[in-house]
C-alpha cells in the first residue's frame, strides 16, 4: 500500500541522467529525469514531487536557482543537490540557502541512495504531518458543532467572530455542553491553528502542583524540582491555552493569572527571570462567575480580563430542536467509530429523546446513542430499548409541564389537562368506556362523571 516516492532529477547531461534514472528506479523510487531545469520547474507546478535531486552546473538554470524557487514555493520538497568535485564553496552556500543535502560527483551509487534515502523519509514526515493537521482541523473545525436552534447558531457566530483575534475568550454553560469543542474550535479557526492547542484543568490538581504545571519551576524551587520546567503558559506560546473550570482557581492563582492577562508575562516558580509569552487564552466554567465574583470567590478584576468574549452554551433542554440532529450526527458518527451499521430511532423513540431533560446534556446524548448502536440487535431503535431514566415518568411529566407558560391559572389549566387525558383515553379504548377507566385508573362511575363535568360525548 505504501506510495512509492516521486523522485524529480535534473542533469543536463543526458547520459548522466540515464544512469541516475535507472539506478533510482532500480532502487523502488518513481522518478521523472529531466535535462532541462526549467520544464522541471514548470512540472513542478502540475505534479506532486517528494524529492528534487538537482546538478549544481547546468547551463540556463543552475542548480542553486533551482533551489531558491523550489524554497519559495514547494517549502516542503527536500532538495539534494549535486556538486561537481572542487566546488566545495557553493556546496557550503546551497546548504546556507536550505539543500537538504548536497553530494559531491563522482559519488558511489550508495551515497546517493543514502542521501535520497533520508531525503524522502523527510518528505514523508512532512506529508504524514499535514494529514494529521488536516485531521484535526476536521475533528476539531467548526462544522463539528451541530444545531440549528438560534442558540447554536449564535454560538457558531460568535466563535467565527472572536476566532481571528487573540481576545481572550470565557465560555460559560452546564457540564457537557458543549465548551471544550467551541473552544478547540476557536483555536482550530484562529490564525494560531499551527500552534499547539494546550488545555489544563483547573479542578484536577491541587493548588500548588497547578502553580508549577501553569508556570513551570527553576531547578531546585522545591524539592523534587531537579531541572527546569516549562509551564503550559510556555508550551502554548504561538497556540491557545484552555483554561477549564476556572471558577476553582484559588485567589493567589487568580492574582498571578491576572497578571500573565495583563502583562503577557510571568516568572516559573522559583525563578526572578521573566518570561514573556504569546499565548491566547480560552476559558470554561460551568459555575456562574458573575456570581461567584459577587460572593467574593472570584476576582472581579479577573473576570473583567476574561470576560472580553463571552459565549453562554444554553443546556440541551432549553434548545430541544436540535436533538434529532444530534441523534442523526451522533448515529453515524459512531457508527463508524465503533465499526457497527448505523440504526434509525423510531419516532416514538425520538419523541422521548427530545422530551427528556438530558441533565448531563450533550454528552449524555452522545453516550446513550452509543449504548443503544453497541447493545441493540437489530437496526431499528425503540422506546423499550432506550435507557431507563429516559422512560421515567417523572421527566416525561416535567419535559411536559416545560412545555406551558410559567404563568397561568392553576385551576383552569389542570381541568383542561384532566379532560385532554380523558379525551385520549377514550380514543385509545375505542370509546370502550370500561377499558378507558381502566387506563386511567379509575371508576367507571367516577370517568362517568367526569365525562359530563367535561361535556364530552361519544364518538
Ligand atoms: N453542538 C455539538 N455538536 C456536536 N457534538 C457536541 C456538541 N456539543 C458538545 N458535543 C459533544 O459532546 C461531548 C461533550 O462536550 P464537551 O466535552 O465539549 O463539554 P463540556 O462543556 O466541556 O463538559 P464538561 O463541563 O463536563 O467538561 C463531546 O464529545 C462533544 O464533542
Ligand atoms: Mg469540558
Amino acid at each position: 500500500m505504501n506510495e512509492k516516492t516521486h523522485l524529480l532529477v535534473l542533469d543536463d547531461e543526458k547520459n548522466y541522467l540515464l544512469v541516475l534514472e535507472a539506478l533510482l528506479t532500480d532502487a523502488g523510487y518513481t522518478v521523472t529525469a529531466l535535462n532541462d531545469p526549467e520544464t522541471g520547474l514548470a512540472f513542478l507546478e502540475e505534479s506532486e514531487v517528494d524529492v528534487i535531486v538537482t546538478d549544481m552546473k547546468m547551463p540556463k538554470i543552475t542548480g542553486r536557482e533551482v533551489l531558491e524557487q523550489v524554497k519559495k514555493n514547494w517549502p516542503h520538497i527536500p532538495v539534494l543537490i549535486m556538486t561537481a568535485f572542487g566546488s566545495i564553496e557553493s556546496a557550503v552556500e546551497v546548504m546556507k540557502y536550505g539543500a537538504f543535502d548536497y553530494i559531491t560527483k563522482p559519488f558511489s551509487n550508495d551515497e546517493l541512495l543514502l542521501s535520497v534515502h533520508n531525503a524522502a523519509e523527510l518528505s514523508r514526515m512532512h506529508r504524514q504531518y499535514r494529514v494529521l493537521r488536516e485531521n484535526l482541523e476536521e475533528r476539531y473545525g467548526m462544522h463539528q458543532i451541530i444545531g440549528k436552534s438560534r442558540a447554536i447558531r449564535e454560538t457558531l457566530s460568535m466563535v467565527d467572530r472572536a476566532a481571528p483575534s487573540r481576545s481572550t475568550v470565557l465560555i460559560s454553560g452546564e457540564s457537557g455542553t458543549g465548551k471544550e469543542l467551541v473552544a478547540r474550535a476557536i483555536h482550530f479557526s484562529s490564525p494560531r491553528n499551527k500552534g499547539p492547542f494546550v488545555s489544563v484543568n483547573c479542578m484536577a490538581l491541587n493548588p500548588g502542583v497547578l502553580e508549577s504545571e501553569l508556570f513551570g519551576h527553576e531547578k531546585g524551587s522545591f524539592t523534587g524540582a531537579v531541572a527546569m520546567r516549562r509551564g503550559r503558559f510556555e508550551q502554548a506560546g504561538g497556540g491557545t491555552l484552555f483554561l477549564d473550570e476556572i471558577g476553582e482557581l484559588t485567589p493567589e492563582l487568580q492574582v498571578k493569572l491576572l497578571r500573565v492577562l495583563q502583562e503577557r508575562r510571568f516568572e516559573r516558580v522559583g525563578g526572578t527571570e521573566e518570561v514573556e509569552v504569546d499565548i491566547r487564552i480560552v476559558a470554561a466554567t460551568n459555575k456562574n462567575l458573575q456570581e461567584e465574583v459577587e460572593k467574593g470567590n472570584f476576582r472581579e478584576d479577573l473576570f473583567y480580563r476574561l470576560n472580553v468574549v463571552h459565549i453562554a452554551l444554553p443546556p440541551l433542554r432549553e434548545r430541544r430542536e436540535d436533538i434529532p440532529l444530534l441523534v442523526a450526527h451522533f448515529v453515524d458518527k459512531l457508527a463508524r467509530e465503533n465499526g457497527v451499521t448505523p440504526k434509525t430511532f423510531t419516532p416514538e423513540a425520538l419523541d422521548y429523546m427530545t422530551g427528556y431533560e438530558w441533565p448531563g446534556n450533550i454528552r449524555q446524548l452522545q453516550n446513550v446513542v452509543e449504548r443503544c448502536l453497541v447493545l441493540v440487535s437489530g437496526d431499528t431503535i425503540r422506546v423499550d430499548d432506550l435507557p431507563p431514566e429516559l422512560r421515567d415518568e417523572e421527566s416525561q411529566l416535567k419535559s411536559a409541564v416545560d412545555l406551558l407558560p410559567v404563568q397561568l391559572d392553576l385551576a383552569d389549566t389542570l381541568e383542561r389537562i384532566e379532560a385532554a387525558l380523558i379525551r385520549r383515553a377514550l380514543v385509545r379504548a375505542d370509546f370502550v368506556q370500561v377499558k378507558a377507566a381502566e387506563l386511567l385508573a379509575i371508576s367507571k362511575s367516577l370517568l362517568q362523571y367526569k365525562l359530563k363535568k367535561y361535556n364530552i360525548t361519544g364518538h
